[in-house]
């Protein structure tokens, strides 16, 4: 099948699309641009994108997508986006009101335009809009991390009798089980400190045979949708606690829809914040080797 051709009529030989062509696919032969392997084309646009005369032409992507590139002067400056990294901060206090579908459609859209491994684009979503599922969809979470904290509280006691020592997978996330305990008893009284009654949460998941480069994909996608939910005047705080209940729960990975040997990387909860930080706050110092 043809990926990517080269529309002659509109080719000036500039050489351009062959420069930025990161398969290395194309060569100028014969005064013409030709494609020497369709297969390896990994429909990145690049050379389309480049191209003064749009000649490159992708009938498997969506043309109105290749928009005129903004002038630098419309994008945010260097101290616009290191405040806006600065000051987004997770929210675990939320307004009791509905995030616009167009909102998240917006979240979703950044995520979308993250750049993955290989051009492989491997993320898919699913997104909880509705109070009744984020309720199912909780109970079923906290059922899980509830039965997560006796397997751990079991090795933790085995450690004790055997002098094993505690699993790997247990080990970091040992410190959770009071939290969790205390998240299932004020489930019972109508507070939710998993979600912390956010209106909408999403989850992305992903087939670890399509990306190539699994642990960098995700988050990638994950800081991008959060900034842009900062920037439409939305709080997120990412909920690290359901994608352990995935790993824990097949039933709730199949109320979520979600594959069985898929991967579940991060997580969000996304609403109107209904907290006002006064300070940004302080992080350790950054550990660069300057060779
Ligand atoms: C991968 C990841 C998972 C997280 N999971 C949770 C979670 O399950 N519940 C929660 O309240 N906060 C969670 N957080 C929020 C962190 O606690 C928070 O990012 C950190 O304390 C720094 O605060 P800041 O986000 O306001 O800068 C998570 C953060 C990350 C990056």
């Amino acid at each position: 099948m043809e990926i990517v051709r080269i529309n002659e009529d509109r080719c000036t030989l500039c050489g351009l699309c062959i420069s930025v062509c990161s398969r290395r696919i194309l060569e100028e032969r014969d005064e013409a641009v030709t494609v020497t392997d369709q297969t390896q084309c990994n429909l990145c646009g690049h050379c389309k994108a480049i191209c003064p005369e749009d000649a490159p032409q992708l009938p498997s992507l969506n043309t109105e997508e290749f928009q005129p590139v903004p002038h630098k002067e419309d994008l945010p400056q260097a101290e616009q986006l290191m405040a806006l990294f600065r000051s987004r901060r997770s929210i675990r206090i939320y307004q009791n009101e509905a995030v616009e579908k167009q909102k998240l459609e917006r979240i979703i859209e950044a995520g979308r335009f993250a750049p993955t491994g290989g051009n492989r684009q491997p993320l898919q979503y699913v997104v909880l809009h509705s109070a009744e599922r984020i309720q199912t969809i909780r109970n079923m979470a906290i059922d899980a991390l509830a039965n997560l904290a006796k397997k751990i509280e079991s090795a933790i006691e085995k450690v004790r009798e055997d002098g094993e020592p505690l699993a790997e997978s247990y080990r970091l996330i040992q410190i959770y089980v009071p939290l969790w305990r205390e998240m299932a008893e004020l489930q019972r009284h109508g507070i939710d400190r998993l979600f912390f009654h956010a209106p909408a949460v999403i989850i992305c998941h992903f087939s670890p045979l399509e990306s190539a480069t699994p642990e960098a994909d995700p988050g990638l996608s994950a800081m991008q949708m959060i900034l842009m939910a900062e920037a439409l005047g939305l709080g997120t705080c990412f909920c690290g606690f359901l994608v352990f209940a995935t790993k824990e729960s097949p039933e709730l990975r199949k109320a979520l829809q979600i594959p069985k040997d898929h991967r579940v990387p991060f997580s969000f909860m996304v609403g109107y914040p209904d907290v006002t930080f006064s300070r940004l706050v302080s992080r350790k110092a950054a550990r660069v080797l300057w060779l």
